[in-house]
């Protein structure tokens, strides 16, 4: 039995709104957002694109500095890095040293060298459509360089990501997936060897429970994939050719592609023609790369291993991210619908990174099961937009309520309801803010 009302918010009046915007200015380094002190000190892709979003609630202009600022780290191939160093700070590894990818970043901040979830078309929609309902008549002009920069970044995605234009894209890194230890990645990433020069001296696990956190051995398959793109110059064709983790994963794709139809939208008034028409193009194939990797005896969608040339079937959070992009079919609704209740009613209400049922379940170990506020934000969308609005609105009930009950933690123990991880957490205030607006 789904439960539709909040499992934590027992007393309706808790409102941490202003805790939230309060935690987006402490976290604030002068126009950009860290995920949170020290754990996460500097500016990181997807998590700004959400705390823009947040932004866009109450404070339009701060949301558009913080993209203007993540764009200036984009790389002339188009690519939107991962991390944008903006200043230094030495509680993080591995810091810009370790990514060797000064030569791609001359007169610009200094990056990573890979990518995460393409969240940013999303963002701009969101700030330009907040903007122009705000009756901004700069609207316009702020948006256009971030649209530009976001159909770059499409471009790159889909010729460096999908070369073989299979209609889904590839990460050649967990860390580009931003679920990094999920263990849909355990078959694959077993493969990456664990040999590297390079020094591991994690400072994660200085700031937060080791038992929280990837192991050891993880990171020293990280940091393996960072030395052997670094040893190609961080060229997108080469790293294709090397690369010993290669995941056409539907999260992502789900992502970009949603993305890809917030950037048609703003095309009507932003774009040329052909840019509106490539755009379409880009669009078509993902949708029809995601819909193929639909599994109706799993009632969900899967990712695959294009080295290993395998269907990934672990159950993981990733598997119901299409609703996102797709409108589903009448079979596809129902059938995902009764599939996501039966891990909605073993994790409080709210969508794990593994389900509590399933073997590679730990409760508290990063994405090995537990609830992330965002994975929820992207759901609770996906949700609406397949018609079940019921669902949807219980979803994002019970996520207000784990965190009007535990605070701005980086995320949930799916069956303690426990926050876990860093806190005082950007992207869980951002989380806040938004489901907030809509409820
Ligand atoms: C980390 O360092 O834990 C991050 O997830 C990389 O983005």
């Amino acid at each position: 039995m789904i439960r539709t009302t909040a499992v934590t918010n027992a007393m309706p009046t808790t409102d941490l709104t202003d805790a939230a915007k309060a935690v987006l200015a402490a976290n604030d380094r002068g126009g950009y957002t860290v995920p949170t002190a020290k754990l996460y000190p500097f500016q990181w892709n997807w998590d700004s694109a959400f705390v823009a979003m947040g932004f866009a609630t109450f404070d339009i202009p701060r949301g558009y500095r913080e993209l203007e600022l993540l764009a200036s780290g984009q790389w002339d191939d188009g690519m939107i890095p991962q991390i944008v160093f903006h200043a230094e700070a030495d509680t993080y590894f591995p810091g810009p040293d370790v990514w060797k990818t000064a030569h791609k970043t001359a007169g610009r901040p200094r990056t990573s060298g890979i990518t995460q979830p393409a969240v940013f078309g999303t963002a701009v929609r969101c700030l330009h459509d907040a903007a122009t309902a705000a009756g901004d008549t700069m609207a316009q002009a702020r948006t256009l360089p971030l649209f530009q920069a976001a159909l770059r970044a499409h471009r790159w995605w889909l010729a460096a990501r999908d070369p073989e234009r299979t209609g889904l894209v590839a990460v050649l890194h967990n860390w580009e997936t931003g679920s990094d230890n999920s263990p849909a990645f355990d078959a694959a990433f077993e493969r990456v060897p664990t040999t590297t020069t390079t020094v591991i001296k994690r400072k994660d696990t200085g700031h937060v429970d080791a038992a929280m956190r990837p192991r050891d051995i993880d990171y020293q398959r990280y940091i393996h994939l960072v030395d052997t793109y670094a040893a190609t110059g961080w060229d997108a064709g080469a790293q294709w050719q090397v690369a010993p983790f290669k995941i056409a994963d539907v999260q992502m794709t789900a992502i970009l592609a949603r993305a890809t139809e917030d950037l048609i939208a703003l095309s009507f008034s932003l774009g040329t023609p052909e840019e509106q028409g490539e755009l379409l193009d880009m669009h078509r194939r993902l949708i029809a790369g995601l819909q193929a990797q639909w599994r109706p005896e799993l009632a969900r969608f899967v990712s695959r291993d294009l080295i290993a040339k395998r269907d990934i079937t672990t159950p993981t959070q990733a598997g119901f991210l299409p609703l996102l992009a797709l409108d589903l079919d009448d079979y596809q609704r129902q059938r995902i619908r009764s599939e996501l209740e039966r891990w909605l009613d073993a994790s409080r209400g709210a969508l794990p990174s593994v389900p509590p049922f399933a073997n590679a379940f730990e409760a508290k170990r990063y994405w090995r099961g537990p609830i992330w506020g965002i994975v929820n934000w992207l759901l609770v969308d996906g949700l609406a937009r397949n018609g079940m609005h019921d669902l949807a609105d219980s979803v994002a009930d019970n996520v207000i309520g784990l965190i009007d009950a535990e605070g701005f933690a980086e995320y949930f123990d799916p069956v303690s309801g426990e926050g876990c991880g860093g806190d005082g957490f950007s992207w869980t205030a951002a989380v806040y803010l938004h489901l907030k607006q809509k409820r």
